[in-house]
């Protein structure tokens, strides 16, 4: 009898576990390989806070980037190290301490080349501006002109995460091409997700972040609308060692593979429902 109530027990807490997951999302999250010199393995850097394309579930690692890491490294038949780091960090850490790839919904600009050779792209992305629901500044723009040009203001502050192309944009960029908004003041937050907080507590009046990781914020956290205009033009690549041309290309041809046989959209579309 005993023996019985126990087993119940274990199929009811079972259950709760399973639907405790369900809840979180579908997979579990990838969990990463302690790093160790000896053995083969990919080493990714990342920043692990910009959901859909890489964020946490606990101690483990999801998100398109991280996905498609697992599924590189797999088809290499090696473990996959993810290391999470500040993101002004990410591009110029591969190559050193064993990094072998950037995967950080990275842009491709040409000031990183210089770090890291890209990959062939496999996102196209702009920044967006974040701003609280009850905001009606930007209701009347229709263009990214407009915004820029309601941003663009001397005491106004805009929250970016330090290091990103969100923050050339607003700090301006030779190398992007952008003027930089420079009426205004730049606050660089170490993620995009505290620069929300930032803005709820009423210490910088937007962010301006990069459209799915804005939607998905928007999703998660109340009192916050995105301004739907796209303010950049900007393409995703992996960075890779340039010491290790052998790696870029067969992450090229992983990349070819998996957009040919659908599984890059699916990850994406599961990524990106609702
Ligand atoms: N696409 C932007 C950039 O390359 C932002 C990337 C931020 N990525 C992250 N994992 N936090 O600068």
């Amino acid at each position: 009898m005993k023996k019985i109530v126990t087993v119940m027990l274990s199929l009811v807490l079972c259950c709760g576990l399973f639907a405790g997951c369900g809840d979180e999302r579908e997979d579990e999250g990838i969990k990463s390989a302690t790093y160790d010199p000896s053995k083969e393995q990919i080493v990714v850097a990342t920043n692990a806070a910009f959901a859909p394309f890489e964020y946490t579930v606990g101690d483990r690692f999801a998100g398109i980037d991280m996905e498609i890491a697992k599924g590189f490294a797999d088809s290499l038949g090696q473990e996959l190290v993810i290391l999470d780091m500040e993101f002004d960090s990410v591009v110029t850490s591969v190559g050193k301490n064993g990094v072998d790839i950037a995967m950080a919904g990275l842009t491709v600009t040409e000031k990183r080349k210089e770090s890291v050779n890209f990959t062939d792209t496999y996102y196209n992305a702009s920044q967006m501006v974040i701003v609280k629901a009850d905001d009606t500044t930007f209701d009347d723009c229709t263009t990214a002109d407009e915004i820029v040009a309601k941003l663009n203001v001397s005491g106004v502050k805009i929250g970016v995460q330090a290091g990103t192309t969100g923050e050339s944009f607003v700090r301006g960029s030779a190398d992007l091409g952008f003027d930089g908004l420079l009426n205004a003041q730049c606050v660089a937050h170490s993620n995009a997700g505290l620069a929300v907080t930032d803005m709820k507590n009423g210490n910088v009046n937007y962010v301006v972040v990069d459209e799915a990781p804005a939607k998905n914020l928007v999703g998660k956290i109340d009192g916050i609308k995105v301004i739907d205009i796209k303010l950049t033009d900007e393409e995703y690549a992996f960075g890779v060692d340039k010491a290790q041309p052998d790696l870029l290309e067969s992450l090229n041809a992983y990349l070819k593979g998996i957009k040919e046989d659908g599984t890059f959209d699916e990850i994406l579309s599961k990524h990106f429902q609702g």
